[in-house]
């Protein structure tokens, strides 16, 4: 059998410059290099804008492209919108039918990744997110895996995931991923693969783009969706593939030192897939190698992704 550890989605890394394909800019599908903004625009000069990660698996075997949980992509996109007021021109169906057709326009036959944003458009200074013009545009590019899916060494972060109280946690507002980009940096400049962030109680909140589950006592445990986190598609995703192999799975708070005494751990997201870790802050998760269940979660959500599991199908859409 393969080893699916080394498996997920094959492509360009995420640091490739994306200049080529078409896009939905302004209501219409138009070349990515036609598909620009001004310098002075809301969102690009104070962060005012909400997006999403969709990934699509390409399947040789079938000749297909499947959209994962798009609809679910979308949901949350549109309440995303709702919470830093941006209006969304286009219905949930509409985002939906508008993205798979994008994808067909791009021809897209590889693993693929899609990115809606919604912005605040206005060119003007004023600091609010009232009164402003707003847009929807969506790209897309083919995309591999965004982090290794065969072991991460992390390091819990100094910088503490945005409160809820500052910019809304469950929102992908486009600002607060400086958030992001803080940790993961200091980390890699560390030694480190990626972060795991605290919240503002000291708590486990999430990694740096993805969520976190940790196995203790054959049990797996994440933070509840009020400890400052993402509410993540894959987190309900790996829920579902959870019960079926007969796993419990508990939602409270982590503390940091269940990081360094749990069996098992490891990363859910859209771009993360199922990312095991296998060190925090240099000490070893369980026997610091990829253990059995986050394996076995792994290898069902990798089958699921790429139509592969009869039983998920309904996780995804069709392009052709
Ligand atoms: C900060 C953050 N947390 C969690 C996730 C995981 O969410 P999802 O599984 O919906 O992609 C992401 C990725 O989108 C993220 O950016």
């Amino acid at each position: 059998m393969a080893d699916v550890r080394s498996a997920g989605a094959a492509g360009p890394a995420p640091t490739q410059e994306i200049q080529e394909g078409r896009a939905l800019f302004r209501g219409r599908i138009v070349p990515l290099a036609e598909a620009n903004v001004s310098i002075a625009t809301h969102a690009l000069n104070y962060g005012t804008g909400c997006f999403e990660g969709i990934r699509a698996y390409w399947n040789e075997e079938q000749q297909q492209l499947f959209v994962l949980k798009l609809r679910d992509h979308y949901r949350r996109f549109l309440s995303s919108c709702s919470l830093v007021r941006i209006e969304c021109r286009y219905t949930l169906d509409e985002l939906c039918d508008i993205t798979l057709e994008l994808l067909r326009q791009n021809n897209l036959r590889e693993d693929t990744y899609i990115r809606p944003i919604a912005f605040k458009a206005s060119q003007v200074i004023k600091v609010t997110l009232e009164g402003l013009r707003d847009e929807v545009a969506v790209f897309c590019a083919p995309m591999g895996n965004y982090v290794s899916v065969s072991g991460l060494s992390v390091q819990v972060s100094a910088w503490q995931r945005i409160s809820d109280n500052a910019v809304p946690s469950r929102s992908k507002t486009t600002g607060s991923y400086v958030n992001t980009a803080l940790a993961v940096d200091q980390a890699k400049r560390d030694g480190y693969d990626d972060a795991i962030l605290l919240n503002r109680d000291g708590h486990v909140a999430e990694a740096s783009g993805a969520n976190l589950f940790v196995v203790r006592g054959g049990k797996l445990v994440t933070p509840a969706v009020t400890e400052d986190i993402l509410e993540g598609i894959t987190r309900q995703a790996v829920r579902t593939l959870a019960a079926r192999l007969g796993l419990e799975v508990v939602e409270r708070t982590i503390d940091r030192t269940e990081l360094y005494v749990c069996d098992e751990a490891f990363l859910v997201g859209t771009g993360a897939q199922v990312a095991p870790i296998v060190s925090v802050d240099r000490r070893p998760v369980g026997d610091g190698k990829v253990g059995p269940i986050v394996q076995s979660l792994q290898e069902a959500y990798f089958r699921a992704v790429r139509g592969d599991d009869p039983e998920c199908l309904e996780w995804l859409d069709t392009v052709y």
